[in-house]
C-alpha cells in the first residue's frame, strides 16, 4: 500500500515539476489547491482588516482626530504592524500636524520597519529624510533602571531581552521601497545608540521624533540627543510609558524633571497613554 502510494506521489512529482518547468517561462506556477485557498484566504482576511481599519480611522476623526488627513495605502502598511491598537492612528496625527514644520524624521528603533514605512509613507510628498537609528541586533542590555512590569515576551526576566526584536536593516529597506520613498531621502545609522550617539550624523533640525528603544538608557541617550535639534513646534514622540520595562517612563519623567519647564508632556489617549509625545514650551 505504502509502495503503491510513493509510486503515485513519485510520478505526481515528475508531472508537477515538468508542467511547473513551462510554465514557469510564462510566470506561471502548479499550486496545491490547499495552498491556494490559504493564500486566498489571507488576502480576504488583509481585505477585511483594510476595512475595519478604515472604519476606526473614520470613528476617530469624527470624535478626537478630526485633523487626521486620509492617506493612500495608510491601512495596507498598518496591517504589517505586529501589535493593532488605536496608537498608530494618534502617531500619524502628530506626524501630520508637523508635515510643515522645516526638519526631519529621526526614528530611533525600527524593528523590522512596520512603523518606519507607515511614517515613510506620510513624508512622500514633502522633501523630509528620514534618518534610522537603530542596532539591527536588537535590544540592549537593560540597567538596574530597567525593571520587568510587562513580560511580552514571556522570558521570565529582562536580562533575557537583550538582543530581542533583531532585523536585518535590508527588511527595513525593502519595507521603504514598497512604499516607494526614495533612497536619496533615507539615512540609516546602524550600531548601538550609546556609541552612535558620539558619531553621529544626524540632522540639523528635526520635526518628528519617535524614540522606541524600549530600555532606559537608549531612551535617555535619544532625548538628549532631540532637545536641541528638535524644531521649535515639532515633536518628540516616546513608546512604552509605564509598559514592558520601567526605564522607558523613568528616562522621561527624568528628562522633563532635568529640562526644567522647557519641554512639556502629552499621554496619548490611546492604549492606556503607553506613548507620550513631547514638545517645547
Ligand atoms: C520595540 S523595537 C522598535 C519597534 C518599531 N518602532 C515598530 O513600531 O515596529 C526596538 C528596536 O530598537 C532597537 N534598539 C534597542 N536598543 C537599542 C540601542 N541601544 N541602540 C540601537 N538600537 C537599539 C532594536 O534593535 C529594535 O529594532
Amino acid at each position: 500500500m505504502d509502495r503503491a502510494y510513493d509510486k503515485i506521489s513519485g510520478m505526481k512529482t515528475i508531472i508537477k515539476s515538468t508542467v511547473n518547468s513551462v510554465l514557469g517561462t510564462a510566470g506561471l506556477a502548479v499550486v496545491q489547491q490547499e495552498t491556494v485557498a490559504k493564500s486566498n484566504r489571507s488576502q480576504i482576511m488583509d481585505l477585511e482588516l483594510n476595512r475595519f481599519l478604515e472604519n476606526i480611522e473614520e470613528s476617530l476623526r469624527a470624535t478626537c482626530l478630526p485633523k487626521l488627513p486620509k492617506r493612500k495605502n495608510r491601512h495596507s502598511i498598518m496591517v504589517d504592524c505586529i501589535n493593532f491598537s488605536l496608537q498608530p492612528f494618534f502617531l500619524l496625527n502628530y506626524l501630520n500636524e508637523v508635515l510643515n514644520v522645516p526638519g526631519d524624521l529621526c526614528e530611533f528603533g525600527c524593528s523590522h520597519g512596520a512603523s518606519t514605512a507607515l511614517f515613510a509613507n506620510e513624508i512622500l510628498e514633502t522633501d523630509k529624510h528620514i534618518w534610522i537609528y537603530d542596532s539591527f541586533e536588537g535590544l540592549s542590555k537593560p540597567t538596574t533602571k530597567d525593571v520587568l512590569i510587562d513580560d511580552i515576551a514571556n522570558l521570565g526576566s529582562i536580562d533575557k531581552y537583550e538582543g530581542e526584536m533583531a532585523h536585518p536593516k535590508e527588511r527595513v529597506l525593502g519595507r521603504l521601497s514598497k512604499v516607494g520613498f526614495p533612497k536619496p531621502r533615507i539615512h540609516t545609522i546602524p550600531g548601538f545608540i550609546e556609541k552612535t550617539a558620539k558619531t553621529g550624523p544626524f540632522p540639523d533640525s528635526v520635526s518628528f521624533a519617535y524614540i522606541d528603544f524600549d530600555f532606559y538608557e537608549p531612551i535617555k541617550i535619544g532625548l538628549e540627543l532631540m532637545k536641541d535639534r528638535i524644531h521649535s513646534k515639532g515633536v518628540i514622540v516616546v513608546d512604552d510609558y509605564g509598559y514592558f520595562s520601567a526605564g522607558a517612563k523613568t528616562a522621561v519623567d527624568e528628562f522633563i524633571t532635568e529640562q526644567s519647564g522647557k519641554f512639556i508632556l502629552e499621554q496619548i489617549p490611546a492604549w492606556g497613554g503607553k506613548c507620550v509625545a513631547i514638545r517645547k514650551r
